[in-house]
């Protein structure tokens, strides 16, 4: 654990997919929260010291055999300290006090009403009226120990929230992280602050200042570099890192011919700006070169992910005697949880360094390993990263190539090149680009009729693809205006040459993914 901050919040997680938001709205109320599985060790609960904890919600329903709960000793452990249980938390925390529960006919999901009834400090604030709330359970709590008292019942006469009559320990019935309920945040707010006593001292300044002396304490003198794509977990890492120790990082950042229009250049630029040491290779020929004619999407992240590695290998030797890697892992991918274990992982193989720390017996530096992605943009503004770098939609590493659809070949990545511009350009303009989670286009190994002025054309189709998605393990297809589609798709007809259709993806994850392969 890097963060010093003693104000800190733990979320036991016991499945649901909100998980990470309670972490999220409680990081916004700057105060700093870490997520763990519900069977983590009470050794690292009670390191980790936190001044709260959360009992997440889950799919599970507490009355099932082989439900997952807590054990005594994690049970005992918690409750000396206030607690805040959600859903399947608050059902587990009543059950394993005591109480009983009703078994659900079905699900309930959505917006119900629930009934204030008994001042609490959980509550703080609000008037004794019908609040909305967001529901998603089966069990509810039928009967309590004594030492629990009501606070809310929904209008269908299910017991919304309970408290202790002694000690600082909660439980709702419905979700307060998500924004449906919109007493969520204040209810949040009072557990966290009120509750918990936690004072709102986590943000990205005392973050960095932190990071830096972590840093330079760990580095010391050695050399350090840094596989870097332009994203904004790479360029983030790179800039702290470079505040710790200057020189002694070195940015790997290899053109594999697969990236945006201008998209190196404007990297470039901005990294020259900083005086950040910048090893700039371009690989284009190579790349393209070992990808002709290949048209299977794993073959091509395979390739992409071998030479990239033989690259970074190569350009490493030249630097002499390096001993740390450093890479923008992000806290969603180190949260060991029971409920982010997501597909895409296995259905793709991603392109990254992995594998390279143990095959150049190099350490690990991972400074954005606490941070989820809006903190990652937090801290971006704070190094004073343009907007431009900071809010950049995702890029996967092996670039264009998984968005061209069979054969890469130098003109159809001008093609896809010229069309996404166009399409970024208006997600800008219409504002629609910092809404949604990406956009951008694919080129698709079909040729459709069509006619311009006169004259009879045969050519490529285009699609697009705009995502809403918080964690990029579920998406949505985003909502885009018509008058906006009608634009995209006039300007990319009449500028592009080489294509005659375009189509909007409207499928969502899953069953699709985000990418085409
Ligand atoms: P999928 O297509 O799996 O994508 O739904 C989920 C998210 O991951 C990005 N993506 C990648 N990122 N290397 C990356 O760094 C990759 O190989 C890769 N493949 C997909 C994708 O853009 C989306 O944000």
């Amino acid at each position: 654990m890097h963060v010093f901050d003693e104000n800190r919040i733990l979320v036991l997680d016991f499945g649901s997919q909100t998980t990470q938001l309670i972490a999220r709205r409680i990081r916004e109320l700057k105060v700093y929260c870490e997520i763990f599985p519900y069977n983590a060790d009470l050794h690292k609960i009670k390191e980790f010291n936190p001044k709260g904890i959360v009992l997440s919600g889950g799919p599970a329903s507490a009355l099932e055999d082989g439900s997952p709960t807590l054990t005594p000793d994690i049970f005992d452990y918690i409750m000396t300290q206030p607690i805040l249980g959600i859903c399947y938390g608050l059902q587990l925390l009543i059950n394993l006090s005591g109480g009983t529960l009703i078994k659900g006919d079905q699900r309930e999901f959505g917006h119900t009403n629930i009934e204030y009834q008994k001042k609490s400090l959980l509550f703080n604030g609000f008037d004794f009226a019908d609040y909305q709330v967001w529901m998603s359970h089966g069990d509810s709590v039928d009967t309590f120990p004594k030492e629990f008292y009501t606070i809310a019942m929904t209008g269908s006469g299910v017991i919304a929230a309970v408290g202790h009559r002694e000690k600082p320990i909660f439980g709702v019935q419905f979700h307060p992280e998500v924004t449906h309920t919109t007493i969520g945040k204040k209810l949040l707010e009072n557990f966290v602050i009120n509750i918990c006593k936690c004072k709102p001292t986590w943000n990205m300044h005392s973050f960095i200042e932190n990071n830096i002396k972590n840093i330079k304490k760990t580095v010391g003198n050695e050399k350090v570099i840094c596989a870097l794509s332009g994203g904004v977990d790479s360029t983030v890492t790179s800039l702290i890192i470079n505040k710790a120790i200057g020189k002694q990082l070195t940015c790997i950042f290899v053109n594999n011919g697969l990236l945006r229009k201008n998209e190196a250049e404007i990297v470039l630029n901005f990294l020259k700006k900083l005086d950040l040491n910048v090893d700039f290779v371009d690989a284009t020929d190579r790349f393209l070169t070992l990808l002709k004619g290949v048209e299977d999407p794993e073959l091509k992240r395979k390739i992409i992910g071998n030479e990239f590695i033989q690259i970074f290998e190569e350009e490493a030797k030249k630097l002499g005697d390096v001993q740390y890697l450093a890479q923008g892992t992000l806290y969603p991918d180190v949260i060991e949880s029971v409920s982010f274990k997501g597909p895409s992982a296995t259905i793709k193989s991603h392109h990254n360094v992995g594998g390279l720390p143990e095959k150049m017996n190099l350490k690990l530096i991972e400074p954005l390993r606490e941070l989820f992605k809006d903190e990652v943009r937090e801290l971006g503004k704070e190094l004073e990263m343009p907007e431009d770098l900071i809010f950049r939609h995702p890029f996967p590493g092996p670039g264009l190539a998984i968005r061209i659809l069979g054969d890469i070949t130098p003109q159809r990545l001008s093609i896809l090149r010229e069309a996404d511009a166009i399409v970024i350009d208006e997600l800008k303009k219409s504002g629609w680009y910092r809404k949604m989670w990406q956009g951008f286009a694919v080129l698709l190994p079909i040729r459709t009729v069509g006619v311009m002025g006169d004259e009879r054309t045969y050519e490529n189709v285009l699609a697009i693809r705009a995502v809403d998605s918080l964690d990029a393990m579920t998406a949505d297809w985003t909502r885009l205006p018509y008058d906006l589609l009608a634009r995209l798709s006039n300007r990319i007809i009449n500028e592009v040459k080489g294509i005659n259709r375009v189509c909007f993806d409207i499928s969502s994850k899953p069953p699709a993914t985000i990418e085409w392969e």
